[in-house]
């Protein structure tokens, strides 16, 4: 106890350090501009990053799956070796884990990696957020499918059904729950809500009938970029995550995890693994740049821009801030979600993770964070909900496309470097799962109209500037 207490004052102190030092290279951002607020800085723990990297490709932060014998059997085993692992893992698809469970079966386990790595020019970059995912299906089915598997393979009164069952029924629950209308975002705070539903706040322990009325809508969100969580004092987007981000990360073990020790456990790993998420730099644009026209981009970016996002190159700053809703204009239902269901938030509060030394916070806010802008060029389609598909299209609210329609396949092909980000059509209306429409609640794409007044040729120049960043 008394260790974790000396290196909680050792952490605030470095994470005090830190900070001044940024508020020094910060001198040239001013004080928040109307409509946007600071969001301060909590301590965090520290971590070693390189164990943190081994914890993501062979950890058990989730702690049940399907038994790997079934996997192999349903799969091959020999998927590309996109992360180059050994030993169980060599051959498993880079976004599950083989691990040994508490009752000792080897089974192949969801990871952080399903939303966070995504392939770029036939690579996968980890940290990446997944933009080409299919979350428009109900999941259920599967495990309908799996459950007779195992049943079959092993019987019901198995170590191995036993290995399996708490992924089952976590995925069962939620399925029908987190489906959104098009391929792409993300239902991350829906599997939230429903596993909080789920879970007891007192001990963790798993309840059959939700305690909460589990909202109608699923909020889509864009994955945001790992590299970005260095420069942030809030996670989220909309700066809801405060306090120990370990903590906060910890949450994922609400999928699968048997009792609150596994909570602990898993907590104690996470300050490796974020450890290991500030070393991530983001990819490089790979194609060729104007550098005049960047130059004249960075001047109007400085002008227009920085404030929010700060500045990047030789003078790094980034001023953490809040912006309201109104003054963001972007879609309401994310942030409005924790307004209407406080529930959830309540919930993550007065549980184990919202208590005591290095707990987590939800804290709801109003508005979005405007985020660092570092390897943005990447990280298409933009805004929280993804629903703006280029960079030009981001800096002229009235060149947005309504109903639009990508390849999911994120190659030089489908790039388009005029306009950074991907290529896409504009169809007349939504006609399947991969046209997005932005009439949809939460898929809007109205707001963030401060590059509207830029001319043409400005406009041009600070694209040209963000693939540089
Ligand atoms: C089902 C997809 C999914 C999985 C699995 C997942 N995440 Fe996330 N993660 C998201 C989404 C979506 C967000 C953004 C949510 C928001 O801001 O509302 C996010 C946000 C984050 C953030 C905050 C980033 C920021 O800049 O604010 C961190 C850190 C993070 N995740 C870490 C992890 C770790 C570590 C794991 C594994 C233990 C994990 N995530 C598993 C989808 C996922
Ligand atoms: C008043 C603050 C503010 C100003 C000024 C501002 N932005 Fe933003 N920006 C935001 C916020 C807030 C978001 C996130 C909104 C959301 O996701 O709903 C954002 C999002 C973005 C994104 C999308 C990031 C992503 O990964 O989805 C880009 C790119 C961007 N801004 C570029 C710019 C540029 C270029 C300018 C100057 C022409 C600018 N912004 C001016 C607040 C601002």
């Amino acid at each position: 106890m008394k260790i974790f207490q000396a290196a909680g004052i050792l952490t605030a102190l470095v994470v005090l350090l830190a900070n001044s030092r940024l508020e020094n290279n910060a001198a040239v951002v001013p004080d928040p501009p109307p409509g946007t607020t600071y969001l301060e800085p909590s301590p965090q723990r520290s971590g070693d990053a390189g164990a943190g990297y081994q914890y993501l490709l062979y950890g058990d932060f989730v702690s049940s799956g399907i038994p790997l014998r079934v996997f192999k059997r349903a799969s091959g085993g020999n998927s590309p070796d996109d992360l180059g692992r050994t030993g169980d893992a060599a051959g498993i698809p880079f976004r599950f884990n083989v691990i040994t469970t508490a009752n000792g079966v080897k089974v192949v386990a969801p990871t952080c990696l399903t939303c966070h790595a995504e392939k770029l020019n036939g690579q996968l970059i980890v940290g990446l957020g997944s933009n080409t995912m299919d979350h428009t299906r109900d999941a259920a089915a599967n495990f309908k499918a799996a459950d007779l598997g195992v049943k079959m393979m092993f019987g019901e009164n198995s170590p191995e059904w036993a290995a399996y069952y708490p992924a089952s029924r976590a995925t069962k629950t939620m399925g029908p729950y987190i489906r959104t209308e098009t391929r792409g975002p993300n239902p991350a705070d829906k599997i939230f809500a429903v596993l909080a539903a789920h879970r007891s706040a007192a001990d963790f322990a798993w309840i059959d009938e939700a305690q909460f009325n589990i909202p109608a809508e699923t909020v889509p969100t864009d994955v945001p970029a790992w590299w970005l969580m260095k420069k942030k004092n809030a996670l989220y987007y909309n700066g809801l995550g405060r306090g120990d981000f370990g903590r906060l990360a910890s949450a994922s073990g609400m999928l699968t995890m048997l009792d609150s020790a596994e909570a602990r456990r898993i907590d104690s790993r996470m300050p490796d693994l974020m450890a290991w998420i500030r070393t991530i730099e983001p990819p490089k644009y790979p194609y060729p740049i104007d550098g005049e026209l960047a130059a004249a981009g960075k001047k109007i970016f400085e002008k227009t821009c920085y404030k929010c996002h700060g500045t990047y190159g030789d003078s790094v700053s980034y001023p953490n801030l809040l912006v309201s809703l109104e003054k963001a204009g972007t879609d309401p239902l994310l942030s409005n979600a924790y307004k209407t269901h406080p529930e959830y938030h309540t919930w993550y509060n007065n549980s184990w993770y919202g208590q005591g030394a290095n707990k987590g916070q939800m804290l709801p806010n109003d508005g979005y964070v405007a985020p660092p802008l570092d390897g943005v060029w990447a990280t298409a389609p933009y805004l929280h909900n993804a629903s703006v598909p280029t960079l030009e299209d981001l800096l002229n609210s009235t060149q947005r496309p309504v109903y639009w329609k990508r390849v999911f396949e994120n190659t030089e092909a489908n790039y388009d470097q005029v306009k950074g980000g991907w290529k896409y059509t504009v169809e007349p209306a939504k006609t399947d799962v991969e046209t997005y429409d932005t009439t949809l609640p939460g898929y809007g794409n109205g707001g963030h109209k401060f590059g509207d007044r830029l001319t043409a040729e400005e406009r041009k120049a600070v694209v040209e500037y963000l693939k540089t960043l």
